[in-house]
């Protein structure tokens, strides 16, 4: 697969070691950096991963700060983006499967690099359930990008809140 990373200063080392991990797997990366320890804004690297998958030539992103949370929160800014920031395998691959996610958030201060290498072969290796209920959720996602009068009102998300109901959902 074609794997696009990004971090910032704060855990430059890990991501050089996800970097080596991932083609030792196989697969072709695109190391969009930082390459360094010298202090850095981590937007720059999530808006790089996020365009290298939006615009295709990635399969898949990786982004990685010290929690995760700020390069995170920047990568799923860029449009055509569906971000998980990941903790633990089931979320990885749930992640996947429900939402088609298409960057992985990973702290690298927070989650051990054994387990974040177990987290993104999860990630890599589940698929995507392309049902029409999945579709249709993610579409309704999609669609808070592009606020407008519908979104508004109370009951835009009724219909799956009916569901839960009837038993369409489970936890
Ligand atoms: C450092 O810039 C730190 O804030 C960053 O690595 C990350 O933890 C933010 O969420």
């Amino acid at each position: 697969m074609k794997i696009s990373i990004g971090c910032d200063h704060i855990v430059t080392e890990i991501k050089n070691e996800m970097v080596k991990y991932l083609k030792g797997k196989g697969h072709e990366v695109f190391d969009e950096g930082t390459f360094d320890n010298e202090r850095t804004h981590y937007p720059i690297y999530g808006r790089k991963v996020g365009l290298r998958v939006s615009s295709k030539e990635a399969d898949f992103g990786i982004v990685i700060c010290g929690t995760g949370v700020g390069i995170s929160n920047a990568a799923s800014k860029v449009p055509g983006i569906r971000l998980s920031l990941v903790r633990d395998v089931l979320t990885a691959k749930t992640a996947r499967e429900k939402l088609d996610a298409n960057v992985l958030g990973l702290g690298g201060r927070i989650t051990g690099t054994g387990l974040m290498q177990n987290i993104t072969d999860e990630f890599l290796a589940a698929q995507y359930e392309k049902t029409e209920e999945n579709e249709k959720l993610i579409e309704r996602i999609n669609n808070l990008k592009k606020e407008n009068e519908e979104i508004k009102k109370e009951e835009f998300f009724d219909e799956f809140i009916k569901k839960w109901d009837l038993g369409y959902y489970h936890d």
